[in-house]
């Protein structure tokens, strides 16, 4: 396993430091990450910490209508979609990830920008592309979790899962062009967990390398 690289970097005019830290989890549908995202996010409530917990797409109405697309069946251009996701982040990351940030708090967001990259990647956009605007508009997550599972026992575990399909994206010829991104992706502060263990395996895992994150948190406070 990679440690996360413990990024601080500036921003903006006026070189503003960022305080708090962010914390993406990604993966195939039905890697395992939201269940992960959940139980460590319980963990640490437990040790009275208070994560913000968020996700993309999100519930607002570029994220509504992203999953109206996606569960209706009818997929729209690739152009187009990819400009729905951005949207949705833009708002995203205006609304609720930075100001978390500034305000010192640690995030964790369900996907974020690498989704982009892998998914619209393989609708035959310019992954690389996608990866260098999304690093030039939006916050740089401190630490990936990229959950690995096979395409096709991430997509099982989807329909056992049961609830809302979501065929323009949950189908295994797509994903296994997803998951091809994925597994070339080489990046400071990705770390890879193996999603086929039992989810208290993958659970203790996550939780030492979240804490690790937080290492110095605080001292960055005002
Ligand atoms: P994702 O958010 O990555 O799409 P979920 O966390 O919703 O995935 O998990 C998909 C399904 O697989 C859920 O029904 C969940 O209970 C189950 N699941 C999660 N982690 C594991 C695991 N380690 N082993 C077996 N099943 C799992
Ligand atoms: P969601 O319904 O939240 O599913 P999951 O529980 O698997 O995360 O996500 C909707 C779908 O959107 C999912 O199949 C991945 C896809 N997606 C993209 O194609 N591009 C993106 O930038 C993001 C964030 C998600």
């Amino acid at each position: 396993m990679r440690a996360c690289g413990a990024w601080v970097w500036t921003r903006g005019l006026g070189g503003h430091v960022k305080r708090g830290r962010l914390i993406v989890f990604e993966g195939l549908d039905g890697c395992g990450k939201s269940t992960q995202l959940r139980r460590v996010a319980e963990a640490l409530r437990e040790r009275g910490l208070d994560p913000v917990v968020t996700r993309e797409p999100t519930d607002g109405a570029w994220g509504r209508r992203i999953r109206e697309m996606a569960q209706s069946g009818r997929a729209v251009a690739p152009e187009t979609e990819l400009a729905w996701f951005f949207e949705d982040r833009r708002e995203h990351m205006r609304d609720v990830v930075r100001p978390a940030l500034e305000a010192g708090r640690l995030v964790l967001s369900d996907r974020s920008y690498l989704s982009t990259v892998a998914y619209q990647g393989a609708r035959g956009l310019d992954a690389a592309k996608i990866l260098a605007d999304s690093e030039a508009e939006f916050e740089r997550p401190d630490c990936v979790l990229l959950f690995v599972i096979p395409a096709r026992e991430g997509l099982a575990r989807v329909a056992a899962r049961g609830g809302v399909a979501e065929p323009v994206f949950e189908n295994l010829e797509f994903l296994e062009r997803v998951e091809a991104i994925f597994e070339g992706l080489d990046l400071p502060g990705l770390v890879r967990i193996d999603g086929r263990r039992s989810e208290d395996a993958i659970a203790a895992e996550v939780l030492a390398v979240v804490l690790g994150q937080l290492d110095g948190l605080h001292e960055a406070m005002p």
